[in-house]
């Protein structure tokens, strides 16, 4: 692209917040990720009757039994405990391991701060390791000086790890008698600025060093749940000693998290981040339900409540709520979304009297905090020109792309006509998600980088934009690319994430006139001949392409890694003739015949594989 600038011409002046980070717990983003708890599945509450991430092992010579309970419990906020029987002879010992978020990151020199909720009828020595998959190496080890009695008592130790290994794990090694009723297992490694529960330093590192102007939290559908309204993200759990935080069922991605993340933790990093918070809030709205319209107000007392906590004085009950979590300084939220991709035309689609669920939240929002900028939503997927379509007025509306490089270079002068008299746009989530592979592209990167241009120029009008979703541990990822992607002690930005970094970071003051040359043609129609895997994914039909059976047009294979595209969904796969032949009776897939299927500006050609399944 060649760019010509004319200093003689100043143009707008560049807004004072335009680059921000949207942050959802998807993909392992908190739990597992930027979150910095080493503990998988701390409270047992991860599933009804198993217990994932935890096992024993026992020497000859000791037993040891795991049984969750339910009854006896810490508090209300648990809903399980673990119950462990012990018996050892002497010198026999029995383990309770956790193998952590696919490893536990022990650092040679690092300390790690244990702490656990116990009771029973255990007599014995207890010790707490750090240790290798096989447990016969030992990084740490600190003998617990607990005597486990009727009452439930919280015990802390310190690990401090002897060498590295990115997959260690945790180990309470007992070698007595008795039972342990076991619940609120937590292990921290140091965290970024030092917080008590908090962030994982190299990841939150990389969301400062873009200079984030806001954050946006929690989501994304992670505002809106899945199945039922208890799925949905509820501040007032997520606040207070970890112990009181029930954890919720993450249905819209595929895990449940502990919400050690939680409301403080999300404005704390905006406050880490020098940012400004935006916080999201439900309208009532679940993906697979809804509160009738005429029935919201506990929602609304619910973001009421959110914001008296987040702004209120410490006089204020929920102010002082906040003073006794340790933060008697407001947070100061001056951003509020309501609902996120609320405003659909399809009312299935997580949508229902958006505009009058909108004015109920503007009205009781507006009356007690008369500056709080808000932010609408209209239509997200699909649609490149949304609109809202009601005479409420609204500062700010949240416009969402997915699409591919053409599509964001093509759009560097999307904003150019925008009407300078209606609402700002705040650009919510934009990234390029087709066709360029899970771990982003230069090709993918560049497109972002134009169009981001070409919001500069209109920054008058665009006044916020957030590329989407960030965070991806690549142990289990349901939504790719993801700017920034992560093992338990690796972490890589993708050319997204770098060129988020740069406009960011060297953003003006005013922009002056620019004429661009932009040979950034992309080819519309490519040609790829490909086998395809077809499933059933978050959103719908999901295809990926497998990497040994993509060949060229005479059979030759090539080489290629997984090509997963999943958000080529919500109905953009269009079909050529007879393609899409039938529906299996399992819902989980549809067959192709061979031939051609399309989709943003690709074909791809489906071949036969013999034996295939479903392909
Ligand atoms: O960024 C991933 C998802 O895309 C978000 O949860 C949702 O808002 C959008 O549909």
């Amino acid at each position: 692209v060649t760019i010509h600038v004319d200093a003689s011409n100043p143009g707008v002046k560049v807004s004072p917040n335009l680059y921000g980070i949207f942050f959802e717990d998807i993909n392992h983003a908190a739990d597992g990720g930027l979150y910095a708890e080493l503990i998988s599945n701390r409270s047992f509450e991860d599933d009804e009757k198993n217990i994932p991430t935890w096992k024993t092992s026992a020497q000859e010579g000791a037993k040891i039994q795991t049984q969750l309970i339910n009854k006896g419990l810490l508090n209300k906020a648990q809903g399980k405990a673990l119950q462990l029987t012990i018996a050892a002879k002497p010198a026999a010992t029995a383990s309770l391991i956790n193998e952590g978020f696919w490893g536990i990151n022990a650092v040679q020199g690092r300390t790690y701060k244990l702490s656990f909720w116990a009771k029973g009828s255990y007599k014995g020595g207890l010790k707490a390791r750090l240790t290798n998959t096989k447990g016969d190496k030992v990084y740490a080890e600190t003998s617990l000086n607990a005597k486990v009695g009727k009452k439930w008592t919280k015990y802390t130790a310190e690990l401090t790890a002897n060498a590295n290994d990115a997959k260690a794990q945790f180990e309470l090694v007992a070698d007595g008698k008795g039972t342990i009723v076991l619940d609120v297992v937590s292990l921290f490694p140091p965290t970024f600025k030092n917080r008590e529960n908090g962030l994982r330093p190299d990841l939150a590192q990389l969301l400062y060093n873009i200079h984030p102007k806001f954050v946006r939290f929690p989501g994304g559908c992670y505002v809106e749940g899945q199945e039922s309204p208890e799925n949905a993200f509820h501040w007032e759990k997520t606040i207070g000693p970890i112990e009181e935080r029930p954890g919720h069922k993450n249905v819209n991605w595929r895990y449940r998290t502990s919400d050690g993340m939680g409301f403080d933790e999300y404005l704390q990093l905006a406050e880490d981040l020098n940012a400004k918070p935006l916080y999201v809030v439900n309208v009532g709205l679940w993906h697979g339900g809804m509160t009738p319209v005429d029935s919201i107000q506990p929602w609304i007392d619910e973001c009421m409540n959110a914001l008296e906590y987040a702004n209120g004085p410490v006089t204020s009950k929920y102010g002082a709520l906040r003073a006794k979590n340790g933060h008697p300084e407001p947070y100061n939220i001056e951003y509020l979304e309501i609902g996120n991709e609320n405003n659909q035309p399809d009312p299935a689609a997580q949508s229902d009297h958006y505009y009058e669920r909108f004015k109920k939240f503007k009205d009781a929002v507006l009356a007690k905090y008369p500056k709080m900028h808000l932010i609408g939503n209209v239509v997200a997927w699909g649609d490149d020109n949304p609109k809202w379509e009601s005479n409420e007025s609204v500062e700010l509306l949240d416009e969402h792309y997915y699409r591919n490089p053409a599509w964001f270079a093509e759009n560097f002068n999307k904003y150019d006509n925008y009407n300078r008299k209606g609402s700002e746009i705040y650009v919510g989530e934009y990234a390029v998600t087709q066709g360029f592979g899970n771990m982003g592209s230069l090709d993918a990167a560049l497109g972002e980088a134009v169009y981001m241009m070409g919001i500069e120029n209109n920054s008058d009008i665009v006044t916020m934009a957030s590329y989407a979703p960030i965070f991806a541990n690549l142990n289990n990822r349901m939504w790719a690319p993801d700017m920034i992607q992560y093992t338990s002690d690796k972490v890589f930005g993708t050319p997204s994430y770098y060129v988020q970094n740069v406009m960011a970071n060297n953003i003006g003051t005013r922009v002056l006139k620019v004429n661009q040359e932009n040979p950034y043609k992309y080819e519309q129609t490519q040609v790829k001949p490909a086998i395809c895997r077809v499933g059933m994914g978050t959103w719908g039909t999901q295809v990926s392409f497998e990497d040994k059976g993509y060949s060229d047009e005479n059979g030759k294979a090539l080489p290629m890694t997984l090509q997963e595209l999943p958000t080529d969904i919500h109905g953009q796969w269009k079909t050529e003739g007879s393609l899409i032949k039938q529906t299996s009776n399992e819902e989980s897939c549809i067959r192709l015949n061979p031939g051609e299927i399309t989709s943003n500006g690709y074909i791809y050609k489906v071949r036969a594989k013999k034996d295939a399944g479903n392909e």
